[in-house]
């Protein structure tokens, strides 16, 4: 090979082994081939040249032409996909071309009505509390009036563990500790007891469309001196009427509780007809929502209190029924479904 071609190809090739990145390869490229490319320059060469090695040199010059060519087409790719996965490397692990989150969660309705009615009666001073769901039978019956054997226990079959402790079957099992809890600061204080305590309750009961075995109440209590029937009435009707943005009526019937008396079933004008009677309230005009009544004498007593000095009132308001009314949720066990389909729907007031 022509010694001038061959150190023009040496030069090349250690200048493209120290080319690092396709902008350098550019360069290189102008360098060799472009109009006044070394590789160019050679070919000009070919007029000083005698016919017989203007042949060879020609050829050696359109070789080197065609090495240079490729080796850089070669080695740009190779830049090229060098660059590629330098790029993929930096990126962050999770997938930005994924397109945003439509789904961000949402409460169960059972949890918008439960804080929807806690927020009403914290506004009339009343304190929430927590209890928990397994109880003493003490707790879910003796305290409450219901001795062994009554047969208002049938009413609320339950779960048993082995210990002797129970699913609480109403949240009323709630009631001795908080007027345990309470019971000082009334007597020695004269601080009204006004607390509710929502909870899960579970009964031992076939499911259909209107029955659960696992289902939300919310207990109230409030406990002072003179508290009577109007006190009651007064803050049920409130309440109702905040749920349901409506101003309601309501009625009281008489109720059997033990741990009640006198105790009732109240009833809302029906929500649908507004009180003219249709095919939701039986023709009767009115919905039956909560059980509730004064609190019994004995009931007190187990709690601390003495009741010849002091009255209150209690109610069980059935939340999972009233979220099914508020929303119009014909089958109770949507609610404990699972599905997102049917629980997502619902939006917070
Ligand atoms: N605990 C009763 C039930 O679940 C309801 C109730 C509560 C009734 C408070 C009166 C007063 O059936």
């Amino acid at each position: 090979m022509n010694s001038k071609i061959l150190e023009v190809k040496e030069q090349f090739l250690e200048e493209l082994k120290s080319s690092e990145n396709t902008q350098n390869l550019e360069v290189l490229r102008v360098k060799y081939l472009g109009k006044k490319g070394l590789v160019t320059e050679l070919m000009k060469e070919m007029k000083d040249l005698s016919n017989e090695e203007k042949k060879s040199f020609g050829q050696e010059v359109n070789t080197l032409k065609g090495e240079v060519t490729d080796k850089i087409t070669e080695r740009t790719k190779e830049l090229k996909e060098l660059e590629i996965q330098k790029e993929i490397d930096s990126m962050p692990d999770f997938d930005i071309s994924m397109p945003p989150a439509i789904n961000e969660g949402s409460y169960h309705p059972v949890t918008l009505v439960q804080r929807q009615v806690e927020n009403i009666f914290k506004s009339m001073g009343f304190a929430v509390e927590d209890y928990s769901e397994i109880v003493s039978d003490y707790e879910c019956f003796e305290a409450l009036n219901i001795p062994k054997h009554h047969p208002a226990r049938d009413m609320q079959d339950t779960y048993y563990l082995d210990n002797g402790q129970l699913l609480k079957s109403h949240t009323s099992a709630a009631q001795n500790a908080i007027y345990k809890k309470y019971k000082d600061a009334l007597i020695n204080d004269g601080v009204p007891i006004k607390a509710i305590f929502p909870g899960r309750c579970f009964r031992n009961e076939a499911t259909d469309a209107c029955h659960e075995n696992t289902f939300f109440q919310m207990e109230g209590v409030m406990v002072d001196k003179d508290i009577s029937i109007s006190n009651l009435i007064y803050f049920m009707k409130t309440m109702l009427s905040e749920v349901f943005k409506k101003d309601l009526k309501v009625r009281l019937r008489p109720g059997f509780f033990p741990f009640v008396e006198p105790g009732f079933e109240l009833d809302i004008s029906c929500l649908i007809c507004g009180g003219e009677g249709c095919p939701s309230c039986k023709h009767s005009g009115w919905l039956e929502l909560c059980p509730c009544g004064m609190i019994h004498p004995e009931v007190l007593k187990a709690g601390g209190i003495d009741p010849d000095e002091y009255t209150g009132f209690a109610f069980g308001l059935g939340l999972t029924r009233l979220v099914m009314m508020k929303y119009g949720i014909k089958d109770i066990r949507d609610l404990n479904s699972g599905s997102l389909k049917t629980l997502t729907q619902f939006i917070d007031e």
